[in-house]
């Protein structure tokens, strides 16, 4: 009882706060997520890996669609952290967004608790540490967001619902492979790929040693599963696919797509889908469940395979022989982004809303602006080996861009950013893109670099209206899709091709634009867009400072030291408890 109280007095205090930035009558929901080091053997070398409460990876935060969310963070690390949540829109608040750039840094031992709401979201996405390159190391997991019971989704309800986290691994540690790319150096071939944070099943002994540890998913006979796969790896895309089973694509990063079946999809770095997945075997035997090295030699990337295990109640045996091939296409270039562009949203069916996520016409809104965003591969700038977009490569401002407006430091950062790629060398420099709000841009991705990238945009979804090889010009325009494109917040862009997305501006903050690829990430292939509502004078259309922000930088004065709290371990069960007392106490105090 004493327990419940605290945690009752705890939440109408949080409430009290949040009240203030937030819709009334929408529930409270509350996270503890402790980060640690933990030593773990996921390819059968011990290593430090980042865990979260204790597990890796972390835990499943699932929540529902216009829920208040607060996340305490604790850092037990022995370095900063920010902890991101892309795809989630933060809407009006960057100040939640959990990037360096506009966040200061969670230090060692402290704790920061974010505050935002889920508003008119649903999906798949995941958080994970967004310094330091620590996502290599771990500190991931899967943030759902379910529909209200109100909306109805445009498929059956499902009899399950399993998360997979897929992605390439080291076994060096995150702040070793930081030393390799400071030396100059890449990253290399990784030494496997996880699923879940376990190493393959030892479907051949050759290529994987005794002694690891794989994943095996539960499943009944005749039951239709929504299946969920983050890919939440350094660089490496992974096809990903099922043995004998076809994989029903439903939806990705927050919008319903035209549902449609495929034997195996390729999944980039930090792109999500839900497959809806029906256990229509004979279960004489398990089966694999495969994630791939993709748009590499795949005789020399062998090793490197990801391998779990589907296992039907009554299945009479093990999973055995060659896995599933995955796509034979060395010579079809086309593949990739034919299934790329077949995946499409489905236009009637109600997104978070009932009205239909077609209904925003974006294929006939003008466009203000046009960026062309050109990355090529790493080059020498001031002797270092960095990575760029339109020869920039991005050095953070030393004061998060929205709190040096507020509080009017000077030089900062520049307006500057080039809206295409300049003839000239490359340079570091802290030079973001100026946005119109309410504008409507489109956004050419034009990748010259040798390796397939992931484009990602914070704060936003965008459509995915083309793609393809070359040097993008103005007559593809004609092959845009302007009528049901995908919209999402992570998309791929060929090596040697490109990726046009078109945005509609009406999220007001200082939003990071980056790839997903780690090692290019780290070494500043990155900008940020500031969009800015000049005619916000009274916090409508952007949400005041929080209470809680954190100062750095030229404001580091106005922070005050924290008290360095004891440590709290919450496992699973505790976290549930304390969120759904939470609630309960949110929904008395709404009534
Ligand atoms: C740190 O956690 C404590 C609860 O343990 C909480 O009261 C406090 O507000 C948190 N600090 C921040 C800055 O979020
Ligand atoms: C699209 O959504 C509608 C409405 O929920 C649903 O009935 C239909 O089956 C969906 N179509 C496809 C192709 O996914
Ligand atoms: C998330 O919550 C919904 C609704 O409570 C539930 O149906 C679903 O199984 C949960 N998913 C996971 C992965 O926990
Ligand atoms: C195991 O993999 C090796 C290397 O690809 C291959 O030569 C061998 O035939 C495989 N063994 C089995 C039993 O499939
Ligand atoms: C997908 O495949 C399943 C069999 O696994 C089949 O029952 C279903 O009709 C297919 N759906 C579509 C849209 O093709
Ligand atoms: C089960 O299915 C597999 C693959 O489709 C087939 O080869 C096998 O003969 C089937 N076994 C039985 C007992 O029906
Ligand atoms: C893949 O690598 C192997 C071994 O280095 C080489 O023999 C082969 O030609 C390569 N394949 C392709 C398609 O480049
Ligand atoms: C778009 O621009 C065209 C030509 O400038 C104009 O005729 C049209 O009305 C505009 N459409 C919208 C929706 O503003
Ligand atoms: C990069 O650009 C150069 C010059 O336009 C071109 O020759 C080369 O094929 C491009 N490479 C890739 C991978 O796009
Ligand atoms: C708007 O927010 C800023 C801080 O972000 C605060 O200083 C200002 O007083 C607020 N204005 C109004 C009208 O609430």
């Amino acid at each position: 009882m004493a327990l419940l109280s605290a945690l009752r007095r705890a939440c109408i205090c949080n409430a009290l706060i949040f009240f203030t930035v937030c819709f009334a009558g929408d529930r409270f929901v509350s996270f503890e997520l402790e980060y640690t080091y933990v030593t773990k053997s996921p390819l059968g070398v011990p290593q430090q890996v980042i865990a979260v409460n204790g597990q890796f990876p972390g835990p499943v935060l699932n929540v529902t669609t216009n829920d208040n969310v607060m996340v305490n963070v604790r850092n037990r690390l022995d370095e900063d952290l920010l902890v991101t949540w892309p795809g989630i829109h933060m809407w009006r608040s960057s100040w939640q967004d959990g990037v360096h750039g506009t966040n200061c840094p969670i230090q060692a031992k402290w704790n920061w608790t974010y505050q935002f709401q889920v508003k008119d979201q649903i999906g798949s996405f995941f958080y994970f540490p967004s310094l330091l390159m620590q996502r290599a190391s771990g500190g991931f997991g899967s943030f759902i967001i379910t529909n209200r019971p109100v909306i109805s989704l445009p498929f059956g309800f499902p009899d399950g619902d399993i998360v997979m986290l897929i992605g390439d691994w080291y076994t060096k540690s995150h702040k070793a492979l930081r030393e390799d790319l400071d030396n100059g150096k890449e990253l290399g071939m990784p030494d496997g790929v996880l699923i879940n944070g376990k190493g393959p099943y030892r479907y051949n002994s050759s290529l994987v040693p005794d002694g690891i540890d794989h994943e095996t998913i539960n499943v009944e006979p005749g039951k239709t599963y929504r299946v969920r796969v983050h890919n939440v790896g350094v660089s490496t895309c992974l096809n990903f696919r099922i043995q004998n089973h076809n994989l029903l694509l439903a939806e990705t990063e927050g919008t319903y797509t035209s549902q449609q079946n495929y034997t195996s999809l390729d999944i980039h770095v930090g792109q999500s889908y839900t497959f809806l997945v029906t256990m229509d075997q004979n279960a004489s035997s398990d089966y694999y469940v495969v994630a791939s090295p993709r748009l590499v030699n795949q005789s020399v990337w062998e090793k490197v395979t990801g391998v779990a295990v589907l296992h039907y109640s009554n299945s009479k045996g093990k999973a055995s022989g060659p896995l599933p091939d995955p796509p034979n296409d060395f010579y079809d270039k086309s593949y990739v982004i034919n299934q790329a562009l077949s995946i499409r949203q489905n236009v009637s069916a109600s997104g978070a809303r009932p009205n239909p996520q077609g209904s925003f016409h974006y294929g006939s809104v003008n466009v203000t602006d046009i960026y062309i965003l050109k990355s090529v591969p790493p080059v020498t700038i001031d002797r270092k080996r960095r990575a760029t977009y339109n020869g920039i490569s991005f050095v953070y401002p030393d004061t998060p861009m929205r709190l040096s407006d507020i509080y009017h430091v000077p030089g900062d950062y520049k307006l500057d950013f080039p809206n295409k790629p300049m003839n000239r060398p490359p340079k570091m420099d802290k030079s973001l893109i100026s946005g119109t709000y309410k504008g409507f841009i489109e956004i050419v991705l034009q990748n010259n670099d040798t390796v397939v990238q992931s484009f990602h945009m914070d704060g936003y979804s965008f459509f995915v209206v083309g793609m393809g090889y070359g040097e993008w010009t103005e007559n593809n325009r004609g092959s845009y899709n302007r009528w049901d494109a995908i919209s999402r917040c992570t998309t791929q862009v060929f090596a040697g091709g490109w990726t046009a997305i078109l945005v509609s501006l009406d999220n007001v903050g200082v939003w990071n634009l980056r790839t997903e690829n780690l090692d290019r990430w780290y070494l500043g292939q990155e900008t940020f867009m500031r969009i800015i509502n000049p005619e916000d004078t009274s916090n409508k259309t952007e949400n005041p400072v929080p209470d809680n922000v954190l100062y750095c930088g030229a404001l580091s004065s106005m922070q005050k030291q924290q008290k360095t709290s004891s440590a709290v371990v919450h496992g699973s069960s505790d976290l549930m408890l304390s969120m759904m007392l939470l609630s309960a106490a949110s929904i008395y105090i709404l009534h």
